[in-house]
């Protein structure tokens, strides 16, 4: 994996607001299931003894059997102990199961409830295990899973096995043959997206939503950026031969649609009453977290904390709707989509507006917002992204149009990973040199410093910090 990448583990380490549980030693990983299974059943809970209790799918039809770990994990498959494998590396096991490093995270996944932590957020919420599976395990398992303990298992992602796993084997086989038999298509950057948001955003299945009542019980809030997250994650190689079988992924691309289903999926979660409230009150997830969590300052020196925002016009006093993703998407619209960003930029408005209105007109409003956002994310996906678009899209960020509504932390957060992706995607398309952009991380930390705090984020000296990266970035042009 290339050196920026190698750069963004310590950074996303950096930015993570609260701090994570401490990952228990389990001496040095050996690539066999047999250890996998064995560590595994060490930490299993007590309140979770009924493993497989959410193994109801194996009984559907078997071309959607969830097999488990084992059946890829064999040594002449994916558990290779040495990534010598061709053409794909063979090691993924291992990689999968890397500890201390986020590459391993989704092993880890389960037992993240099973350590204190997780207990704590258990204890707080009263959950029993019934609860635990269905506020919990959507996320932290497998949905399907013959085993809860494995996590988010290889299946999770790529797809239940049974469809495909015997014509897998087979020689001469294609990519797009076990695609046709029930692979996950994760190269298309929709399909990625919506795969990695119902965990990383939260989702329709059971156990796949973060709501606030889990976050205020100690859950860290979810933060994601689809390239950022990709790379973090990632297990294979994109060399020659990957490019050939599956094509070389678009970093832009990959940023700029993962923005649009964001937003998509935001509007399409809060359009249902089921998720947008709890009891009388509106389910808080979806607000800005620091319009609600603000120190108040009512005493004679009139001075007010929150910065106007004319993204988002509606009234004082109300919570905004957190809109991290829409700001990014227009700054992309803008420049690779310019017919449809006035159209985004009003839907936008409107639906902010239509919030202070009453359900009925937000629901509506965010209906009509959500078309916008599907026909960007259609639009990008077929783009390319050009050298010249894609600084002009850092401009944009950092330009007064857009850097007005930075106003809050998640939305900061967002535009700094969209800096660092950036130039990442530019170094990865051999539009910039790598030298020249492993210079200029001084500047994308400084801005990255600038939102480590939450409780210390101060939307102006955010902005400066912002616009120094991306003056500097400007410099490469
Ligand atoms: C919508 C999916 C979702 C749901 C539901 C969910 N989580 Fe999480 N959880 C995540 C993600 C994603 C992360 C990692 C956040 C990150 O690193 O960006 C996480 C992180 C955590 C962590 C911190 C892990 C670490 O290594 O620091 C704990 C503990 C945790 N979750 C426990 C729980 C518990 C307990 C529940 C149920 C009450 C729960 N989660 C429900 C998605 C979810
Ligand atoms: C969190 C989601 C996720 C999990 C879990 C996951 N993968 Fe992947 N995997 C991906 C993505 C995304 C890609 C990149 C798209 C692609 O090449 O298909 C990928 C790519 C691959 C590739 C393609 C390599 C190539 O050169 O074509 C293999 C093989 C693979 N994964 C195997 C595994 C195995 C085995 C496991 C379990 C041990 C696993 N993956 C777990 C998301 C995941
Ligand atoms: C079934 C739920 C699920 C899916 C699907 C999923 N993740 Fe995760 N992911 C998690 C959970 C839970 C964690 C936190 C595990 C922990 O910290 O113990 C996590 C952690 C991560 C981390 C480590 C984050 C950190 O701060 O260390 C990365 C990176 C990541 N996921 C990327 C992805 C990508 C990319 C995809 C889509 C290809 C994806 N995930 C799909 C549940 C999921
Ligand atoms: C509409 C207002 C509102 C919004 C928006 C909001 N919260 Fe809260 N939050 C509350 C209330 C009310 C409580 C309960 C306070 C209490 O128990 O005293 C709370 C409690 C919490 C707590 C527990 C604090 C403690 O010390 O007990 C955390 C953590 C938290 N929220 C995080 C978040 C995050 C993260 C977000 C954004 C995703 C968010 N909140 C958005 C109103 C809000």
């Amino acid at each position: 994996m290339q050196g920026t990448s190698l750069s963004k583990r310590g950074i996303v380490a950096a930015w993570r607001s609260i701090p994570r549980a401490a990952t228990i030693a389990v001496g040095a990983c050996v690539a066999m299931v047999a250890t996998a299974l064995a560590a595994a059943s060490l930490i299993a809970p007590a309140p979770l003894r009924a493993e497989g209790g959410s193994a109801g799918s194996m009984t559907e039809h078997s071309s959607r059997a969830h097999l488990g770990v084992s059946t890829c994990a064999g040594s002449t498959c994916h558990g290779h102990s040495v990534p010598d494998g061709n053409p794909v590396r063979q090691d993924e096991l291992l990689q999968w199961q890397q500890e201390a490093s986020p590459t391993g995270a989704h092993s880890r996944a389960y037992r993240a409830i099973v350590e204190p932590r997780g207990q704590a957020i258990i204890r707080r919420m009263g959950l029993d295990s019934a609860g635990i599976r269905n506020e919990c395990l959507g996320c932290h398992a497998s949905p399907g899973a013959v085993k809860v303990s494995e996590g988010v298992d290889c299946e999770t992602c790529h797809g239940a096995a049974g469809g495909w796993i015997s014509s897998h084997y087979t020689v001469g086989k294609t990519y797009r043959r076990d695609v046709s038999q029930g692979m996950t298509d994760l190269v298309n950057p929709k399909t990625r997206a919506k795969v990695c948001l119902d965990c990383h955003f939260s989702g329709e299945g059971q156990g796949q939503f973060v709501k606030h009542r889990i976050m205020a019980a100690g859950h860290p809030r979810v933060s994601f950026e689809l390239d950022l997250f990709s790379t973090l994650q990632q297990h294979w190689n994109e060399d020659a031969d990957y490019a050939q079988r599956k094509s070389k992924s678009n970093t832009m691309r990959m940023w700029a649609v993962g923005q649009a289903e964001a937003v998509k999926r935001s509007l399409e979660l809060f359009s249902q009453p089921a998720r947008a409230n709890d009891g009388v009150f509106p389910e808080f997830y979806f607000y800005d977290c620091h319009s609600c969590h603000r120190r108040i300052i009512d005493g004679e020196q009139d001075s007010v904390s929150a910065v106007p925002n004319p993204g988002r016009p509606i009234q004082t006093g109300m919570p905004p709707y957190n809109d991290e993703n829409m700001i990014m998407l227009l700054a992309a619209a803008r420049v690779a989509a310019p017919d449809l960003a006035a159209t985004f930029d009003t839907r936008s408005k409107a639906f902010h507006r239509a919030m202070g209105e009453g359900r009925g007109a937000a629901v509506s409003a965010a209906q009509g917002l959500r078309q916008t956002a599907e026909a960007l994310s259609d639009r990008f996906a077929a783009s390319s992204f050009t050298r010249e678009q894609t600084f002009k899209i850092m401009d944009t960020i950092a330009g007064d149009a857009i850097s007005s509504r930075l106003t809050d932390y998640e939305g900061s957060v967002q535009s700094v990973m969209a800096i660092d992706t950036l130039l990442n995607g530019l170094v990865n398309q051999g539009m910039v040199p790598q030298g020249s952009a492993a210079g200029l991380r001084v500047q994308i930390n400084q801005a990255y410093a600038a939102v480590r705090d939450p409780n210390q984020y101060k939307p102006f000296a955010f902005r400066r910090a912002l616009s120094g990266a991306i003056g500097s970035i400007r410099g490469l042009r």
